[in-house]
């Protein structure tokens, strides 16, 4: 599906009926990663995700902060005659969560965080990302995804399941230089959202993986224990693309959660 979010076209998916429900990806990914939840949650949630800017066919935008993604997803709530949702985000799209929230808290019905974390990037960190932006413009989206596929996912799941490692690789190939760029300058630059945890006056479920290569769980329980009323569930045999990796334990979880906040 398509449509035109100040003049610029933004793609998205969308699925089922029940409690409207925001799926926001994660980078380098797009709203195919939540093909699992499109359809199993379909019963239960009423479901869009967007292509954030500059992945898929979302035109890139120059200079994108958390803001302009939050703006994104708001202006599509508005499209899709969305007041209240659950916001789920994984990994960048939690990041994007926080700041849906600063902005637009009472669009909000309750968020789901998955593999993601509230703090902000350290200065090694920082330098990282333009050291990746710098491999984009230079090397293309290749590059990006051999440097990404490797962490992306619990290292048995690049021994047992093939199928999901390509499934991935293809997604992160639908990825623009302009939009990995953008969300690098935007993951670099975006507020630590640890103060901001105790004033989230909804409720929040937090989602890890086991085997998560890139967010150990101490970032998930300092995210629990900042929030007013958060659970944690944790699950076993997954990577940083727990929806992806254990789909029916995360659909589980989101399902029980949908019932308490619809
Ligand atoms: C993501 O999965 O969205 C990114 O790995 C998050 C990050 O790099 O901070």
């Amino acid at each position: 599906m398509h449509t035109m979010v100040n003049g610029q076209q933004v793609s998205y998916q969308e699925a089922g009926q029940g409690v409207p429900l925001v799926l926001i990806h994660g980078y380098p990914l797009s709203a195919s990663m939540w093909a699992p939840q499109l359809r199993g949650l379909a019963d239960v949630g009423q479901m869009v995700a967007p292509d954030l800017w500059g992945f898929a066919d979302s035109a890139p935008v120059a200079d994108a902060t958390m803001g302009t993604y939050a703006d994104e997803v708001r202006a599509l709530m508005d499209e899709r005659e969305m007041n209240r949702a659950v916001i789920c985000g994984l990994s960048m799209g939690g990041y994007i969560t926080f700041e849906f929230c600063r902005r637009y808290e009472d669009r909000v019905a309750g968020v789901i965080l998955a593999n993601t974390k509230a703090t902000p990037d350290t200065a090694e960190g920082k330098a990282g990302r333009d050291q990746s932006a710098e491999l984009a413009r230079t090397k293309g989206v290749k590059a990006i995804i051999a440097a990404m596929l490797p962490k992306l996912l619990a290292p048995q799941t690049y021994q047992r399941n093939n199928a999901l490692v390509l499934e991935v690789q293809g997604i992160m190939s639908q990825s623009t230089v302009e939009g990995i760029v953008s969300a690098l300058r935007a993951m670099r630059d975006r507020p630590d959202s640890t103060p901001l945890l105790p004033w989230i006056d909804r409720p929040a479920l937090v989602i890890g993986g086991a085997d998560d290569q890139l967010f150990p769980r101490a970032e998930l329980d300092r995210m629990v224990e900042g929030l007013r009323d958060a659970k944690l569930v944790f699950l076993p045999d997954a990577g940083h693309l727990s929806n992806l990796e254990q789909p029916d334990l995360f659909n589980n979880a989101v399902r029980e959660f949908l019932k308490r906040v619809g």
